[in-house]
């Protein structure tokens, strides 16, 4: 029997999508390790994730705290090796283009550890981003490389990276269907905010080339003050900071328009976005969520780019820029023609990517 392999997570969102990863290996009874860096550490961006998704328990949790890009990527890396030079498992899986997952792939391929990408070969060819450069070096060091789409595979094959390419979708969606039904017994958010349906926006904004940057960051607080709907805006921590530090935050917080709330559980925002009217938002994972068959809603993307092309072409997402005028001019179009929800398929898969990839984990021989 090799060593089972090692799951590492780090934020939100890789814990979101590889907790359907954990729970197939779960029931098939393939043994992992469950590996924790710490980059994000406050409970709502973490802990309840962790719980609500029952994952196991951690196998380690390296507490790498807050810190410059180089700070986090050398303590992970570090703690890593020192956890994968002791117990080396037969394999490293890393999910998604953050801090974490480049340094899971550094660490295992510097100790010749075989390294698994879960949703490889996404591209938005924005080198401002700092997650471009993790997910490109990531796909370069992988031996597996699970591609949710054909299109994400057919990139992986023109950059001819070294591993082998399989298309699986996206474990995201298989989140949305398992954790739906659950998220509406047990959410209480519509009624603890007092919301009805389709009475709202519901609005994320987080991205470092954006929110990083005061003149974006006020561009988006002026979408919010003049969107057709009001917009609830559960906002991540990295934006709190910015808009302190930029002198928007009373702004933010005392526009008629504008409710910002702490970041939510899986659970609640599961059940809000499934009740909004439209989103807005910066994030990834949410232009796919979008396309869901159970949540299917319209997404304004506030970005200049996109690695999730999919979403566009499958008329769920649109590219709007960060600019108040054109950000508003599409709202208000979309609005004003009938707010039309999207009718076809999702393009990220049918919530099976996660059986799909540890299939190809037990084939690989890595479990
Ligand atoms: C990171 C990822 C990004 C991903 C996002 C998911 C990188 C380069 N970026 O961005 O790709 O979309 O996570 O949400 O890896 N903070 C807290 N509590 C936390 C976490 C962060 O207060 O639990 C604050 C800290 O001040 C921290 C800042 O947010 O310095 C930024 O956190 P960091 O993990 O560096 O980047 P994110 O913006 O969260
Ligand atoms: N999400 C959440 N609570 C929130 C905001 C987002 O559970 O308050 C979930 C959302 O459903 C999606 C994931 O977090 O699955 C996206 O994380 P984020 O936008 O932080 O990161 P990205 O996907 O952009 O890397």
């Amino acid at each position: 029997m090799p060593n089972p392999p090692a799951i590492i997570l780090g934020t939100r969102p890789e814990i979101i999508k590889m907790a359907p990863i954990a729970t197939e290996m779960g029931n098939r009874n393939l043994p992992f390790h469950l590996i924790h860096t710490g980059q994000h550490y406050s409970r709502n961006m973490s802990e309840i994730f962790l719980r609500e998704l029952a994952m196991p328990p951690l196998d380690r949790f390296l507490d790498i705290g807050k810190g410059t890009p180089s700070q986090q990527l050398a303590r992970c890396i570090f703690g890593l090796e020192k956890t994968f030079l002791k117990d080396p498992p037969s394999a490293i899986l890393v999910e998604g283009d953050t801090n974490t997952v480049l340094a899971g792939a550094l660490s295992g391929s510097k100790l010749n550890i075989p390294v698994v990408h879960v949703e490889a070969g996404l591209r938005s060819y924005d080198l401002r981003m700092p997650e471009e450069h993790n997910r490109k070096v990531t796909d370069h060091l992988s031996s597996l490389l699970l591609a949710p789409t054909k299109n994400n595979a057919r990139t992986l094959r023109d950059e001819h990276v070294h591993g082998k390419i399989h298309v699986t979708g996206n474990t995201v969606i298989d989140a949305c269907l398992r954790n739906m039904p659950v998220a509406l017994k047990k959410s209480r958010i519509m009624d603890d905010l007092d919301l009805a349906q389709d009475s709202y926006a519901l609005a994320t904004v987080h991205r470092a080339e954006n929110v990083d940057d005061p003149k974006v960051l006020s561009n988006f607080i002026e979408v919010f003050e003049h969107s057709p709907q009001p917009v609830l805006l559960p906002l991540h921590p990295r934006t709190v900071k910015n808009a302190r530090r930029f002198g928007l935050w009373k702004r933010l917080s005392t526009s008629n328009n504008i409710k910002v709330i702490d970041p939510v559980g899986y659970w609640d925002f599961l059940v809000l976005m499934k009740n909004c009217s439209f989103i807005l938002t910066d994030s990834g994972g949410i232009q796919e969520e979008c396309t869901s068959p159970n949540i299917r809603r319209k997404c304004f993307v506030l970005r200049k780019s996109t690695e999730r092309q999919e979403a566009v072409e499958a008329n769920f997402a649109e590219l709007v820029g960060v600019r108040p005028d054109g950000i508003l001019k599409a709202v208000r179009n979309w609005w004003e023609k009938g707010a039309r929800v999207p009718k076809g398929k999702s393009p990220f898969g049918d919530g099976k990517a996660a059986e799909k990839s540890v299939k190809l984990l037990q084939k690989a021989r890595y479990c």
